[in-house]
């Protein structure tokens, strides 16, 4: 009986683990541009040739692409892609592709830590310069959802001027360039590397600037009317994120606008992965927990800002956008 008990609980455990195979299978052919070499019928060897690639291991992957129906053979030897709604574009096309790498690249070997940190009471270091570009376009992908919520929020204070703190890429500050013409855009963004991407996508635009600079050391010449902190609270140690709401309360003007895109911590009834993102954050000794919904709230209130909405930008993530106006 008990045999039988453990080889059920293994069955499961091997079957609840299979869509890592999906994500796993989909990873590998994103990371190395495979499902584009296979959108015409090929082989394996001219794959492997073509792409400068180990011939075994190639064939390892198509195997378990046509087991999971990624791949098909369409002649003897000739394999291609199939169902390709379900697989990522090609690098470099806002791929959904950027967030299987950061999950497989980042999150999960991240997770994999986790007896070792506890064994040792020891954190992980968050690597800015590896990763910056990875996180900044994935925070690209939640754009689609999160941007018509600010513009039509831009539009409805007629904003002048808006500040982008932690900008990214500045992929926001970027499509409300080219839809409020007369709006002044500027973006704040630390990683170098980040800045000189963001400085090249908005250099066509003359009322979107981007500047290198820490939030802690920067002041704008002049108040806004709107601020945006997308993605970056979890980048703020907790004890000062009353303070920097404040500060960021200070450099909005009277009847302006505080708009920021965080996920929230979630609780036992909130989606998985919400929790997730909780757990990683707490493995590094340079990122931060997410904050709480009453947090929010009160952090607002403190610095003189009154909640105008909290709505989810992405219910699986735990993620939402939450704005506020500037009382006095
Ligand atoms: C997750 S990304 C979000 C980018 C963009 N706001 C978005 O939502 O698409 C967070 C960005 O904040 C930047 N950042 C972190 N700490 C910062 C600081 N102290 N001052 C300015 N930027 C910072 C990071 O380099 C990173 O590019």
């Amino acid at each position: 009986m008990i045999d039988v008990m453990k080889m059920v609980k293994a069955r499961t455990y091997m079957k609840r683990n299979e869509p890592f195979l999906y994500s796993w299978h989909a990873y590998v052919g994103y990371e190395l541009d495979l499902f584009k070499s296979f959108e015409r019928p090929m082989t394996q060897f001219d794959v492997a040739d073509a792409l400068d690639l180990d011939e075994q291991l190639l064939a390892q992957w198509v195997a378990i692409g046509v087991s999971i129906g990624y791949l098909k053979e369409v002649s003897r030897n000739r394999y291609q892609i199939k169902n390709r709604w379900k697989l990522p574009k090609s690098k470099g096309n806002n791929s959904s592709g950027v967030l299987l790498k950061e999950m497989m690249e980042l999150h999960l070997p991240t997770l994999l830590q986790y007896p070792e940190m506890m064994r040792n009471r020891s954190r992980l270091h968050f690597d800015e310069g590896e990763h910056a570009g990875t996180v900044a376009e994935t925070s690209r992908l939640l754009e689609v959802l999160a941007y018509p919520k600010m513009a039509k929020r831009l539009k409805e204070k007629n904003c002048r001027r808006v500040l982008d703190i932690g900008c990214g890429e500045g992929g926001y500050i970027k499509k409300m360039g080219l839809r409020f013409p007369s709006t002044q855009f500027t973006g704040i963004e630390i990683s170098e590397e980040v800045v000189e991407t963001a400085k090249q996508l908005t250099a066509s635009q003359d009322n979107v600037s981007i500047e290198q600079a820490d939030l802690w050391n920067y002041k704008p010449e002049s108040l806004q009317d709107m601020v945006m902190v997308n993605n970056v609270l979890h980048y703020i140690p907790l004890e000062k994120r009353q303070a920097l709401f404040k500060e960021i309360s200070s450099w909005v003007e009277k009847g302006g606008v505080l708009s920021i895109v965080t996920p929230i911590a979630g609780g036992p009834d909130s989606p998985p992965f919400a929790n997730v993102f909780n757990s990683f954050f707490s493995s590094f000794d340079n990122l931060y927990r997410l904050p709480k919904r009453e947090e929010l709230i009160e952090w607002g209130e403190e610095a003189g800002l009154e909640l105008l909405s909290l709505q989810t930008v992405i219910k699986e993530g735990g993620w939402y956008i939450v704005q506020y106006e500037k009382k006095s």
